[in-house]
């Protein structure tokens, strides 16, 4: 039976709501930009090139995971479920698992609406045996409560450590969420490990410099958002290792005096003044075990690398 993509439910988020969201972070000191805002269409785009670059290990060490312990994951999981991808973006990680666990109906919800339904569109051509359905939705914020999807055999995929894109409050709040929304499935979660400050820096400061066009054209996103006129050529792209937090941080930092205006209001920033754009952490087995038990996951099963770079966990 062929059942198309429910396209409707793919509707722009609220945008009111962004714009206050951006005021507040650009008004701080130090000024700061949600992550989210990386993901518009272009981002989207730049961010599919960056998981396609050797510095950027977290993807290809993922797939390889995934390849070599595909038995028994697929065995974990099981086949004919609900799969619900979050983050999905070119939803390329979820289309790995299809031969794998064989799903009946795979969700893709993504932030970037538009990246989403393209991405869909072509994968309910490919599988259309698959039932598929595309979500906007916000869920760094809070994740809506899926009541439509049936709560048996939902396996939630949170590939990609995007995970690490939270602070450890605001992941254990979204991962009790998870954990709320799993019945009696799980969630196969992929998770970025501490490493060595030079391998952090050539994946978040790569020499081609597709990192430092993606995390730079967050400023174009939010002059479509908010009406701003920043001007890219004026910041450069920074990357920072916080060895308290175990994160990676990426910043813009103004090349010149700044001054940025969009309706309503302005800022003024000076030679080499930061804008925080992103928080990348990185765990170890240990504290991602505790971070998913006090989330009210009780068991886990934990795939790694020969190197220990990455670690792929079933969560239940
Ligand atoms: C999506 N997320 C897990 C990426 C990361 O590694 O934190 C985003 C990224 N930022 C720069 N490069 C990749």
């Amino acid at each position: 039976m062929q059942t198309s993509v429910i396209s409707e439910e793919i509707k722009p988020l609220q945008q009111q709501s962004f714009i206050s969201e951006i005021e507040i972070g650009l008004l701080a000191r130090p000024a700061y930009i949600s992550p989210k805002f990386l993901y518009d269409p272009l981002g989207s785009h730049l961010f599919t090139a960056i998981t396609l670059l050797p510095e950027y290990y977290p993807s290809n060490t993922e797939k390889n995971i995934l390849d070599h312990y595909a038995n028994e994951i697929s065995n974990v999981i099981g086949a004919n479920g609900i799969l619900i991808d979050l983050g999905a973006g070119n939803c390329q990680k979820a289309e790995a698992l299809f031969n794998l666990i064989k799903p009946a109906t795979y969700v893709a919800i993504d932030f970037s609406v538009e990246y989403l339904e393209e991405a869909l569109n072509k994968l309910q051509g490919k599988y259309p045996k698959i039932k598929m359905r595309g979500i906007g939705m916000d869920f760094s914020r809070q994740l809506e409560v899926l009541d439509s999807i049936p709560m048996s055999r939902r396996t939630f995929f949170y590939p990609g450590s995007s995970i690490g894109n939270f602070l450890t409050s605001e992941a254990r709040k979204l991962l009790t969420e998870i954990k709320n929304q799993t019945g009696d499935g799980g969630l196969l979660i992929g998770v970025d490990l501490m490493k060595e400050d030079f391998i952090l820096r050539e994946a978040y400061d790569d020499p081609l410099k597709v990192t430092a066009a993606f995390n730079l054209n967050i400023l174009r996103s939010v002059n479509a958002h908010l009406g701003s006129n920043f001007n890219v050529k004026q910041f450069q792209h920074l990357v920072k290792i916080n060895h308290q937090e175990n994160r990676v941080e990426l910043y813009l930092q103004a090349l010149e005096d700044v001054t940025v205006s969009w309706p309503g209001n302005s800022i003024s920033l000076k030679e080499g003044d930061l804008i925080h754009t992103e928080n990348s952490h990185k765990y170890t087995v240990e504290s991602i075990k505790q971070l998913l038990k006090s989330a009210g996951f009780e068991s886990n099963q934990i795939w790694t690398d020969p190197k220990q770079y990455f670690a792929l966990i079933y969560a239940q």
